[in-house]
């Protein structure tokens, strides 16, 4: 997949200047010494060549980097289920299409289970790039919803924190413009797992509440 990384890839890979800062240090330590105490037993570290096919576009550590979400943090089941929408053509919108289904088309399953553990144990950071005026309102939407006009809340399934539970995927602090793109890309017909509730859901929203929330979930950690 490196030969057909974003537009914005030309920009140099945080890593790589890290590395070099770190001279003669080993740059599996480094990394070990930042997740090994998080969870010690793990079939990878971050300079694993697998994680590296990942983090190439996701970002240093998972972060998220421009267009694809940040992975650090999100539970490993969620990451899985979604692998496996990619790998199955389900989840079909255009960014999925051109990196997502490439990327996991020769993944064993179990690398994917040890890829989605791996990420899911590194502790992720909020990039707190919404609008902090339009957060407020989109706290309210998330937990109470708007019941006048048939809004779910959010917090009944995603938890009080955003946090997620088992396949239902952590919110906080995923970037604006992702979390954005995601909310209307169900309202215009576009899938990820089978089954799901998030068409409904995402079709009670109007542009005005996808904004709110978008800019509040940002800024949660
Ligand atoms: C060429 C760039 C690229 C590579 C390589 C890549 N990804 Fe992605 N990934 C993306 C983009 C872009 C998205 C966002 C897709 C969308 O908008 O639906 C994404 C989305 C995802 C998601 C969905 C996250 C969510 O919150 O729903 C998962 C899981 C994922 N990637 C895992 C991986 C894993 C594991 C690897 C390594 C085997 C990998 N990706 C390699 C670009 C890439
Ligand atoms: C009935 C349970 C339920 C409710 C209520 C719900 N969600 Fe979800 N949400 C899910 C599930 C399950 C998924 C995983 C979907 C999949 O596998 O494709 C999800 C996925 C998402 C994602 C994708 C995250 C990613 O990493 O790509 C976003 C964004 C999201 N929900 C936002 C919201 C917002 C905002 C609300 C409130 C307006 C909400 N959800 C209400 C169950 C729910």
């Amino acid at each position: 997949m490196t030969e057909a990384p974003f537009q914005m890839c030309g920009v140099r890979k945080p890593e790589a200047r890290w590395r070099r800062l770190m001279g003669g240090m080993s740059w599996k330590i480094v990394v070990l010494a930042i997740v090994g105490s998080v969870a010690p037993v793990l079939a990878f570290d971050g300079g694993d060549s697998q994680v590296r096919n990942c983090t190439w576009c996701h970002g240093a550590g998972g972060q998220g980097y421009t267009v694809a979400p940040r992975l650090a943090g999100q539970r490993s089941e969620y990451l899985e289920s979604q692998i496996k929408s990619f790998r199955e053509h389900t989840r079909d919108n255009p960014f999925s299409r051109q990196y997502m289904w490439g990327a996991v088309a020769s993944l064993a399953p179990q690398d994917a289970r040890d890829l989605a553990a791996y990420f899911a144990s590194v502790p992720p950071k909020p990039a707190n790039d919404g609008d902090s005026f339009l957060a407020v309102r989109g706290k309210t939407i998330y937990l109470d919803g708007i019941p006048e006009a048939n809004v779910a809340s959010c917090y009944a399934c995603h938890g009080p924190n955003a946090e997620g539970v088992r396949n239902i995927p952590r919110l906080g602090g995923l970037a604006y413009a992702y979390l954005k793109t995601r909310l209307e890309q169900w309202g215009q017909g576009y899938h990820s797992g089978m089954g799901t509730p998030m068409p409904v859901v995402a079709r009670s929203l109007g542009p005005n509440e996808i904004e709110a929330l978008a800019s509040y979930l940002s800024f949660v950690r």
